[in-house]
């Protein structure tokens, strides 16, 4: 039922994809076509959830700062639940960025051998590659959470989400 169903909507998606791209049915290779576009639309959204957890580093931070370390002893379970959250948040930071490239990276693949090159794309995962390098810069070579580079990655991860933005709409 639940396979069925998923058909159901894919198949729409295609017949979408195909009228927006003005091809012919016979023309994409048929299911061959379907599941590598179903891969496709897949890594672009794992790309899209890790970097939402990447990002989210510098809002729990905010949040917790604005927010929660005012509220008074009648909400402590609160502060401990919001505080667990963001511990994992941080701690997964990394991982939750490296996750992203590599996604966007097999998403870029696949698209470049069989779907078709986006230049909102290739703007946003060039983005991603350099906040991703002073990443590894920061974390393993400068090893000082502050700085220049710092600065330079949390600004760029902004500039980034609005490039995601423009790439998926
Ligand atoms: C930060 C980097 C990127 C992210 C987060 C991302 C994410 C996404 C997502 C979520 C979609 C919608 C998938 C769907 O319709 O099922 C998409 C579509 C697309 N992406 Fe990306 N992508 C990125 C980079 C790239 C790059 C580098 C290329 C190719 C050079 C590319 C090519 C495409 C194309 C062609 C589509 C539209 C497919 C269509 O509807 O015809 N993307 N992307
Ligand atoms: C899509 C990829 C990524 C995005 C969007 C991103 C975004 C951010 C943001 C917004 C901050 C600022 C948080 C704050 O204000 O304290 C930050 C901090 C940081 N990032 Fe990233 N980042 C990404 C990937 C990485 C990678 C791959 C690494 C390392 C391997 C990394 C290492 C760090 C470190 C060490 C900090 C310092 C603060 C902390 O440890 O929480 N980032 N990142």
């Amino acid at each position: 039922m639940v396979e069925e169903l998923m058909c159901l909507v894919f198949k729409f998606k295609f017949k979408f994809l195909i009228k927006r791209r003005n091809i012919k049915e016979s023309q994409t290779g048929g299911n061959y076509f379907m599941q590598t576009r179903a891969i496709f639309g897949f890594l672009g959204f794992i790309a899209v959830i890790s970097f939402g957890i990447a990002i989210a580093n510098y809002f729990v931070k905010y949040i917790n700062k604005r927010y929660i370390s005012k509220l008074g002893k009648e909400k402590q379970e609160i502060v401990v639940l919001y505080r667990k959250i963001m511990k994992i948040i941080i701690k997964n930071h990394k991982l939750a960025g490296t996750v992203a490239i590599f996604a966007v990276l097999a998403h870029f693949i696949i698209a470049f051998t069989s779907i078709r090159t986006s230049i909102t794309g290739i703007i946003a995962a060039l983005f991603m590659l350099t906040i991703f390098f002073l990443g590894v810069y920061g974390a393993f070579i400068n090893k000082k959470h502050k700085g220049m580079w710092l600065k330079i990655h949390r600004g760029m991860a902004f500039v980034l989400l609005i490039a995601i933005v423009i790439h998926i709409i």
